[in-house]
């Protein structure tokens, strides 16, 4: 009897301790949610599991809604679903439940979202119009049947500020054509002129445009490019929307075209096209035809690490700006990148707009204005010749893992080295990202940048870029966060985005100067806060 008892003691505590344990464990989860080793703090990423393409983003009621190619049964890609988030200020993200779930059609694979502002989808009610959402069903089923027909597109709506979302029961609303193995990614618009829905479709080496009045029956319209720009790879998630140039104040339609791969540093990367858009047909603008000839691209970003990026739609006329984000990786090493609870993150928002060259028209990109809120502490740096390097560690009094620079440099006439930043930690490990004169180059260099063994594709060398600004002073504006960095050079002329794995934070900090000296004007570094604490 004694014995029983004392067992049945045991058991029981046993129970509670294990109790205790699970616990404490997701107490620990928790706490670890955006504290893990790589997980960046100014960058949307989901609380766990995977995520590729940004999608469906629009602005409404005071909101910015980025929906995301999820999965979240497992951090590998797999059966797609539209995560769900939302901002009031493009920094601060609140993760809200998935939004869109693979159904008997298919996976849901990337599209666009917008608000029917005139009810055309009749989905509307009482005065309140209807959020849209145009997405790829993938079916599975079919392609492993060997049907090419597998890629269809399909619409949801919203009545609720996009907390739920309603599948039509008439999907798809467009068909595959018939055995069109690559038709995917819309990007609705609403084209006011012509007075109908436009959605820009990636269809293998081209583009389509097609035309509805209701986001229910399409006709085609035209076809863009099978003989211009880059084709190293499928075309993917295209954009469509209209800037208005800087100088020139006429307005010019931009087309943005992803591609995987045939990137310019290799794998996934983002090119655009500049032209006239009638409602109907893309016409490229002659000066940017000559630049774009088949099998050469223009990049929205020459890092190795933004793919997928759209823009967000309505936003309203007062604020008037054409916001951009992208995923921030690549399908070379994406899927296998050395992060386990989640995998992989966006980048940040960015402002797009259009400058007349003379080399024709260019896509200059900015870190959104509302990342000015993040700053803390700030350092000032004055006037200064860097020869061999300039530790800034002990100076700053602040640690460069979440940090933003805008520093100022002149070229002297004829300088041939190579400047920039140096992040580096005790391990010996370094990440390096600067210009290199002599090339007329911007680099980025991760080739000792900590865990690399995971794909040989990662960093077989440095990322490089063009300039394209010829001032004889060049910017260098700077984000660095946990895992990644983003130059914004020139004002914007030239950006690059990549991710590093380090097996400790970078917590040191230089500026360096190879093969000859380096003139700073001057500039500032910000600690920059975690969106997430
Ligand atoms: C681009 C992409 C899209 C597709 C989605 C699937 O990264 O391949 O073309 O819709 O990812 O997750």
């Amino acid at each position: 009897m004694k014995n029983l008892i004392l067992g049945l003691i045991l058991i029981s505590t046993t129970l509670i301790s294990c109790q205790q344990g699970a616990e404490s464990t997701a107490d620990q989860t928790e706490l670890a949610a955006y504290s893990e080793a790589h997980r960046p703090q100014f960058h949307f990423s989901p609380k766990e599991k995977w995520m590729n393409d940004p999608n469906g983003m629009f602005y409404y009621d005071g909101e910015y809604h980025l929906f995301y190619q999820h999965y979240p049964d497992s951090s590998v890609w797999g059966p797609m679903h539209w995560g769900h988030a939302v901002s009031k200020d493009l920094t601060h993200w609140e993760n809200l439940p998935i939004a869109l779930y693979p159904d008997s059609l298919g996976y849901i694979f990337s599209g666009s979202a917008a608000v029917d502002w005139n009810n055309t989808s009749g989905f509307g009610k009482s005065g309140q119009p209807p959020l849209v959402a145009m997405y790829t069903y993938h079916d599975v089923v079919k392609e492993k049947a060997g049907n090419n027909s597998y890629q269809t597109q399909g619409i949801a709506w919203s009545l609720d500020r996009g907390r739920t979302w309603t599948k039509y029961d008439k999907n798809p609303v467009l068909p595959n054509p018939g055995g069109v193995r690559d038709i995917r990614d819309p990007k609705i618009i609403w084209h006011e002129v012509s007075k109908q829905w436009v959605v820009v479709l990636a269809v293998g080496d081209h583009i389509e445009f097609w035309g509805a009045p209701d986001l229910k029956k399409w006709t085609k319209l035209s076809e863009f490019g099978k003989q211009i720009g880059a084709h190293g790879g499928v075309w993917e998630c295209p954009d469509l929307f209209p800037l208005v140039v800087e100088q020139t104040n006429e307005t010019k339609w931009v087309l943005i075209v992803n591609i995987n791969p045939g990137g310019p540093n290799n794998g996934s990367a983002a090119q655009y096209f500049v032209g006239d858009f009638d409602g109907k047909n893309f016409k490229l603008d002659a000066g940017l035809a000559q630049d774009v000839p088949l099998g050469k691209g223009v990049w929205v970003d020459w890092g190795k690490d933004n793919y997928a990026g759209v823009t967000w739609s309505d936003l309203p006329k007062e604020d008037g700006r054409r916001i951009f984000i992208g995923w921030m990786s690549n399908w070379e090493y994406a899927n296998i990148v050395p992060t386990t609870i989640w995998r992989n993150a966006a980048t940040l928002p960015r402002t797009l707009a259009l400058a007349k060259r003379e080399e024709g028209y260019r896509l200059i990109s900015q870190p959104v204005k509302e990342l000015q809120t993040l700053r803390g502490e700030s350092f000032q740096l004055s006037k200064t010749e860097i020869s061999e390097q300039l530790d800034l560690t002990d100076q700053l009094g602040f640690s460069p893992t979440l940090s933003e620079m805008e520093l100022e440099f002149v070229l002297p006439e004829g300088s041939t080295g190579s400047f920039g930043v140096e992040l580096s930690n005790a391990k010996g490990e370094s990440y390096r990202i600067g210009y290199n004169a002599a090339a007329r180059q911007f680099f980025s260099d991760r080739t000792h940048s900590g865990n690399l063994s995971f794909s040989e594709k990662f960093a077989p060398k440095a990322s490089i870029a063009p300039r394209f600004s010829k001032e004889k002073t060049l910017r260098m504006h700077l984000f660095f966060d946990v895992a990644s960095a983003e130059l914004f050079a020139d004002g914007g002329a030239t950006v690059m985005t990549e991710i590093f794995f380090p097996g400790e934070n970078f917590n040191q900090v230089k500026l360096f100067a190879d093969g000859g000296k380096a003139e700073l004007a001057g500039g500032k570094v910000y600690q920059l806060k975690s969106i997430w604490k």
